[in-house]
């Protein structure tokens, strides 16, 4: 069943950091927090938590059984295993999504290199005025972000094509305790300034009148991205595991590092804008405008701690969103180099190029080219909305069927617990997730979303 010739992880260590790495990116640094801030604080985290937990560990384990058990890209792994071309389907439309996903976030990271480099120049110090001038002049030139952009993809198209081991893994080996250092440092330099408690307390204090549908779609939503589901991601990764990693407790350790760094950005954020009176519901503007005011005003009287914070602030989101790239890329490398038999240096060019393409018309539709749009959204606002409410939902909702229902049951007994070499003890509490409740609650939350519900 596996093939021993294909590529795979070298160790333990480096599946869960690789697959953390996917997880953890811009979702959990930019996306949360300013969730969070929107949805009520703690009373989203806590309808957040219930679907990573009652959700997204299912549908994580629903995709590595596949990609574990095919060993192969995400687009043959669904038809190997059902031996049904239409189920193939599910594997493109990953394909897909993920290099239209890239295309855009790679826009957004692009941004993170450009603040990395103007924080160190110094180039954010002024008042409100000039750093929100500053974001718009430069988020809407035509040339700028999108060179940013393409010089972010080929930093990605370097590290994928060197492999899984040499490239993935060694990768995250170094990133992703970086990242966490970082984190760390900054999360306690936040907590330590004046009123900084306040934040924390908005953080952790759940104000159950702010729940409403829309905040549990938000968390929903907000779960399948952080954690990579619904693109055949965790599919592709899962396809370079070896025999004895053990799916569900990878799937546990995975959703446990993601939600932790989600939470302790958090920790980073509001502490530092309550400190200094900044409202934490800016939304999606919130680390580009709000933040490099914040920690101006936040450590105005040690500003060497300040630059040291904000210098370390774009570097971590610049890492978070790399290790989350890398993933993405990998999905169509995979996809091209397996399929049209070619080499994985050729296969990730192809990626690259059509990403960059993608980048491209995203960075320009934010602002140069005011054409780029579609019922009165940017094309990078379209394509967001368009992949995360629609493609990745579907894709999960698809992927629970196939396992749950369509495969036979002996391949899902076998997997999740290696070859009966597991006890597999929540293997029921499994299959009940993936047969009735993951689908249901995608179908729900879905169906709300468009008023049918
Ligand atoms: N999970 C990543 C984040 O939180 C983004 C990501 C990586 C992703 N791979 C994905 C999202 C696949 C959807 C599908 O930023």
């Amino acid at each position: 069943m596996h093939n021993n010739d294909r590529a795979n992880f070298g160790s333990r260590l480096g599946i869960i950091l690789a697959t953390a790495g996917s997880a953890v990116g811009l979702g959990n640094v930019w996306r949360f927090p300013y969730m969070a801030g929107h949805d009520g604080g703690a009373a989203f985290i806590l309808l957040y938590l219930a679907c990573v937990l009652f959700l997204g560990i299912p549908g994580m384990i629903s995709e590595f059984i596949v990609g574990r058990n095919s060993a192969t890209n995400a687009a043959r792994a669904y038809i190997k295993l059902s031996h049904s071309r239409p189920w193939g389907l599910i594997g493109y439309m990953g394909v897909f999504t993920g290099m239209i996903i890239l295309g855009f976030y790679a826009v957004v990271a692009g941004w993170c290199l450009q603040y990395f480099f103007a924080s160190i120049l110094e180039h954010l110090q002024g008042d409100k005025d000039y750093i929100m001038n500053y974001f718009a002049t430069f988020s809407s030139s035509p040339f700028k972000p999108a060179a940013w952009a393409v010089a972010f993809l080929f930093i990605t198209h370097y590290i994928v094509s060197h492999g899984i081991r040499d490239g993935i893994e060694r990768a995250s080996k170094v990133m992703m305790p970086t990242l966490f250092v970082l984190l760390i440092i900054i999360v306690v330099a936040s907590c330590t300034l004046p009123g900084a408690a306040e934040g924390v307390e908005f953080l952790f204090k759940p104000d159950f009148t702010k729940i409403t549908p829309n905040v549990f779609l938000d968390a929903l939503g907000q779960a399948f991205f952080s954690l990579s589901l619904g693109s055949a991601c965790l599919c592709t990764y899962a396809s370079y595991f070896n025999r004895q990693t053990n799916l569900g407790k990878s799937a546990v350790q995975v959703a446990l590092i993601d939600t932790m760094i989600a939470v302790l950005a958090g920790l980073m954020i509001f502490p530092a804008a309550f400190s200094v009176g900044v409202s934490p519901d800016s939304g999606p503007s919130l680390i580009f405008i709000t933040l490099p005011n914040v920690f101006q005003q936040a450590f105005s009287g040690m500003p060497t701690l300040g630059y040291v914070i904000s210098v370390m602030f774009y570097a971590l989101m610049a890492l978070a969103a790399l290790t989350s790239t890398i993933s993405m890329h990998e999905i169509a490398t995979a996809f091209f180099h397996e399929e049209l038999n070619l080499s994985r240096r050729g296969g990730s060019l192809i990626v690259t190029a059509i990403c960059c393409v993608i980048a491209v018309l995203c960075s320009l539709s934010v602002g140069a080219v005011s054409g780029l749009s579609f019922f009165g959204k940017s094309l990078m606002d379209s394509l967001d909305f368009i992949t995360a409410q629609i493609f990745l939902p579907l894709g999960s909702f698809l992927t629970c069927l196939f396992v749950g229902w369509h495969i036979p049951k002996r391949i899902t007994v076998y997997e999740f617990t290696n070859h009966g070499t597991l006890k597999g003890t929540f293997f029921k509490v499994y299959l009940f997730a993936v047969r009735y409740v993951c689908p249901a609650a995608i179908a729900a939350i879905f169906l709300h979303q468009f008023g049918i519900l």
